[in-house]
């Protein structure tokens, strides 16, 4: 180990100017960090809608102490902020959404669950960013001033998929101004650096954010599209038969999460698989298949991971008959 970081440090030092150098050398000294987090599940489709339960679920108690008594240790939580905020300055939150908030993570705090909190479907600020930056700002500072001395297993993570015209420069500053506006109240909570391109890892591995020991890089995983989505209604892969599952197709997987893991010996941060997930009008064993392998590989390598989701469109949960699905979630804990 001690070897491995000698030598990523000399081929550094001879690749970088002197000024450089001190910050450098002072970052790729620190071990990555153990994230916070290993096993996580997407509490998708309840308050990511722009209204809780128009999407078909809403996160319930019961649901968080089945989650924990499976084995998992964090829920990520995806709130549609921007639905509930003023359109114009001071941009004001809805105070029954911090309500709401409030009860679920306290909810998963009780029974020893992490909570991911995240800025979900802001689609605006992906067509219009220099109108819609200030109000993301905006939302996040009654954010860091609302969660101001919650636990520890409160999350943050700043941006979910910044696409279209938040290129990747353009996510690299935001996520940074939102960063330090966080750290004011936040000085040593985890908070996870939401990525370009739609979350994908080309914007992983195109952003430059500076070392920080509670930072946590993210993307998501869903590749190929057009298997892992075929038919869904939202997306633009038609129904077809596409299967997944041979050697090439394996092998494929494991380079992607090996670019993950290169990701993490550069920034010296640890990287955080947000969202991964197979949509439930694939038969089921073989969203089991790609589930499972992705799953192993993460786990082999050491990559906090999060399913998409619990009980929406990608679940592993049914919840008109209140029963697990048996293949995902053994693909997922077994
Ligand atoms: C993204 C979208 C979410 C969708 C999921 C799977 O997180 O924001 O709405 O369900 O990906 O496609």
């Amino acid at each position: 180990m001690l070897r491995t970081l000698f030598i990523a440090l000399i081929s550094t030092l001879a690749a970088c100017g002197q000024t450089e150098l001190e910050r450098t050398s002072a970052e790729m000294l620190s071990p990555i960090a153990e994230p916070p987090i290993a096993r996580c599940m997407n509490m998708g489709s309840a308050l990511e809608a722009p209204v809780e339960g128009e999407w078909g679920y809403t996160v319930r108690y019961k649901d968080l102490e089945r989650l924990k008594s499976a084995g998992f240790d964090s829920i990520r939580l995806p709130v549609k902020w921007s639905a509930h905020a003023l359109e114009t300055a001071p941009y004001t939150i809805d105070p029954n959404l911090f309500d709401r908030v409030d009860e679920i993570y306290g909810w998963a705090d009780a029974l020893g669950l992490k909570t991911i909190v995240n800025v979900h479907h802001y689609n605006e600020l992906n067509e219009a960013p220099d109108q819609h930056e200030p109000r993301v700002e905006a939302i996040w500072d009654q954010l860091a001033t609302h969660f101001a001395g919650a636990p520890p297993s409160l999350i943050f993570e700043t941006i979910n998929e910044p696409h279209t015209n938040m290129s990747v420069a353009r996510t690299d500053a935001l996520n940074e101004r939102l960063l330090s506006r966080i750290r004011q109240n936040h000085p040593d909570r985890w908070v996870i650096w939401g990525t370009a391109e739609w979350g994908g890892l080309d914007g992983l591995e195109a952003a430059t954010p500076d070392y920080d020991p509670r930072l946590m890089l993210t993307y998501h995983e869903y590749a190929p599209y057009k298997f892992t989505h075929q038919g869904a209604p939202w997306g633009n892969a038609p129904r077809t038969d596409v299967r997944w599952g041979t050697r090439r197709d394996v092998s494929r997987m494991l380079q992607s999460l090996d670019k993950a893991v290169a990701v993490q010996t550069r920034t010296r941060m640890p990287v955080f698989v947000g969202e991964f997930g197979v949509y439930q009008g694939v038969p089921v064993e073989h969203r089991a298949r790609w589930v499972r392998t992705l799953r192993e590989g993460m786990e082999e390598r050491g990559l906090a991971w999060c399913h998409w989701d619990f009980a929406g469109s990608l679940n592993v949960y049914d919840v008109d008959k209140e029963a697990w699905l048996p293949e995902m979630k053994s693909a997922l804990l077994d």
